[in-house]
């Protein structure tokens, strides 16, 4: 099956797909530097919490395995101490690209223990860059193996659901918001990763999603990795939620989480939280998808993650390519910016993401299985972290 990726790497070298052209250019950008990866991040050229937490390790990787070869070599690299404030600054530098994402803060802190570690072992400094660069790396190699495991649990949970429900489990519809396939992630998505799966095991009728504005995650990409995918698929726009719940037989929502609560709060991009409330009414389970390193067992709930709000232009334009189709003189489609609001618009609210409260989700998957509410009515996350 082909795929998209939002990553490629080959021999020091990491490249990144601009995801503020897809779907109509492919432009792969080299990404060099820790203020590249970071700029990339915070421009949002890739998105998607595991995707980023995945670029941030690959970057610092590279730029540790550069230093242990660079002759002479950098003033970092002559003690532990030194390492260590080198290493600090930069991941806490990485972490500020995008704040809601915990998965890029779970990625840093996993750096940060692993020096500790080495330097608690008495490693001398060079071994312990090189184990920093190792771990770095696999930051992003585990990422694709989890995604299936949470697929298949998800997918085989929701079967079983439909089925003590009386459905034959079979021909099943599914709503996701966002984008949280391959390019959100390193490869095959995760609440995307359980409609793929429901569709590889012959389960899926349809998924649809939403056209999430403002970014149109929904609209750019996740239509063209259900294309690329051969994934019947219906797009709505995002306030056709309600009227789709009304008219047609859905037997899930699934999202994916950029930070989950101890409670089991959610916040995932803007709209999810509207898409939850009208799947309550409607009796529709509503399931989160999303790997362990996004589980944040320092909140206590959702009040206290931290929502990113994009600057306001980003709500005032709209990207794509002209149409009528036109090419540039490399063959490219034309792109513009489009502006959909009146010059000078003030009291422009656009947080990035919102949150769903923990009464409001049937499951969350992770790829250690599917959590669902004990007896007591509540999520009891920290037994799984
Ligand atoms: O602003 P984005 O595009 O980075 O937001 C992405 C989402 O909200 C995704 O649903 C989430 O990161 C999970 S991706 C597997």
């Amino acid at each position: 099956m082909a795929t998209l990726a939002s990553i490629r790497t080959s021999p020091n070298k990491i490249e990144i797909i601009n995801q503020l052209l897809l779907p109509h250019t492919t432009e792969w950008l080299q990404i060099d530097t820790i203020e590249q990866a970071h700029d990339a991040i915070k421009t949002m050229k890739i998105r998607g919490a595991p995707a980023i937490a995945s670029l941030a390790a690959l970057t610092f990787s590279q730029y540790l395995s550069r230093a242990l070869k660079a002759d002479p070599r950098p003033p970092f690299l002559s003690s532990p101490e030194a390492l260590k404030s080198q290493v600090t600054l930069l991941v806490d530098f990485l972490y500020t690209a995008r704040p809601t994402a915990v998965n890029l803060g779970a990625a840093t802190r996993r750096i940060s223990r692993k020096l500790q570690a080495s330097i608690d072992a008495g490693n001398d400094v060079l071994s312990m860059a090189q184990d920093l660069v190792e771990e770095g790396n696999k930051v992003a190699d585990e990422d694709v193996g989890r995604n299936k495991e949470m697929a298949k649990c998800g997918g085989e949970w929701l079967v079983k659901v439909v089925k003590s429900k009386g459905g034959s489990g079979e021909g099943l519809n599914v709503l996701t918001v966002c984008n949280t396939g391959s390019l959100a992630t390193s490869g095959y998505g995760t609440a995307l990763g359980l409609i793929t799966y429901l569709h590889e095991t012959g389960k899926l009728d349809r998924a649809y999603f939403t056209q999430t504005a403002p970014y149109h995650q929904g609209s750019r990409l996740t239509a063209l990795e259900l294309q690329t995918l051969k994934i019947p698929s219906t797009m709505i726009v995002d306030t056709m939620v309600g009227s789709l719940f009304q008219h047609h037989d859905i037997h899930a929502v699934a999202v994916g989480a950029d930070r989950i609560a101890r409670n089991g709060d959610t916040a995932n991009k803007i709209g999810t939280y509207n898409a939850a409330v009208l799947a309550a009414r409607h009796k529709i389970p509503f399931i989160v998808v999303a790997p362990i390193t996004t589980v944040d067992l320092d909140l206590d709930d959702g009040s206290k993650i931290p929502i990113e709000h994009r600057p306001p232009l980003e709500a005032c334009i709209v990207r794509g390519a002209l149409y009528p189709p036109s090419l540039d003189a490399q063959g490219n489609k034309q792109q513009a910016a489009v502006m959909i609001t009146p010059e000078g618009l003030n009291g422009i609210y656009n947080p990035s993401f919102d949150v769903t409260p923990a009464e409001l989700i049937s499951a969350i998957v992770t790829e250690k299985g599917v959590a669902v509410k004990g007896a007591d009515g509540k999520f009891h996350l920290s037994g799984i972290v």
